[in-house]
C-alpha cells in the first residue's frame, strides 16, 4: 500500500504565488484520489491473480500506469514546491544544466515554452536520462504519456487545470512565471545528485 506524503510546508505558505484554495484542493482531494486508486487497483490485481480471473486485465494495467504515475508525480511536485525561496540550483546541477542547455536562461526558457504548450493535461519535466547521459526536458500527457524509459524526473510541473485554474485562469504563463519563485532547488539539486 502507498501512502500520502505530508505536505513539507502548510496549506498557506506558498502564497501569493500558489493559493491556499489550490493547494488545499489539490493535496487533499486530487492528489488523494491518485493514491487511493493505485491502491485499490494493486488490490484488485491481488485478485485478479488469487482468482486466476484476468478478464479485466488491460483495463486494470492502465489504471496502474495512470493512477501510479498520478501518485509519484504529485509527490514529486509537492516536494519542488518551498515558501523558502531557494531559488538557483546548487552548483553541480548549475554546472549540468548549462551543459546541456547552453545556459541557465535558455533552460527556463524551453522549460516554460515546452509547460505553456503541454497538450491538454499534463505535466512538464526536467529529467535526467541515464541512456543519454544528459538533462533533458520532456512533456508528459496525461500522467504518463510521452516519457523516455529509465528517466529520472528531477523537476515536475503539474499542468492540469486543477493545477492553477482557481487562481490563473486559462493563463498558464502566469502561473508558470509564479511557479518560479516556489520551485525548491535544493531538493532538485538532491534528486540530481542521488540520480
Ligand atoms: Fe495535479
Amino acid at each position: 500500500m502507498i501512502k500520502m506524503i505530508d505536505l513539507p510546508y502548510a496549506l498557506t505558505d506558498l502564497e501569493p504565488y500558489y493559493s491556499e484554495e489550490t493547494l488545499k484542493l489539490h493535496y487533499e482531494v486530487l492528489y488523494k484520489g491518485y493514491v487511493d486508486n493505485t491502491n485499490k487497483t494493486h488490490e484488485k490485481l491481488i485478485l485478479a491473480r488469487n482468482n486466476n480471473d484476468f478478464s479485466n486485465i488491460k483495463c486494470l494495467e492502465k489504471n496502474l500506469s495512470f493512477f501510479g504515475s498520478g501518485a509519484i508525480l504529485h509527490k514529486l511536485f509537492f516536494e519542488n514546491l518551498t515558501p523558502a525561496h531557494k531559488d538557483i540550483p546548487n552548483l553541480t546541477l548549475m554546472q549540468q544544466i548549462i551543459h546541456d542547455f547552453g545556459s541557465y536562461a535558455k533552460f527556463k526558457n524551453q522549460f516554460t515554452a515546452a509547460s505553456i504548450s503541454v497538450e491538454a493535461s499534463g505535466w512538464c519535466l526536467l529529467v535526467w536520462v541515464p541512456e543519454f547521459n544528459r538533462l533533458e526536458i520532456l512533456q508528459c500527457e496525461k500522467h504518463q504519456d510521452l516519457t523516455l524509459w529509465g528517466c529520472k524526473p528531477l523537476l515536475v510541473l503539474d499542468m492540469w487545470e486543477h493545477s492553477y485554474y482557481l487562481q490563473y485562469k486559462t493563463n498558464r504563463e502566469s502561473y508558470i512565471n509564479a511557479i518560479w519563485n516556489i520551485i525548491n532547488w535544493e531538493v532538485v539539486s538532491n534528486r540530481f545528485k542521488n540520480k
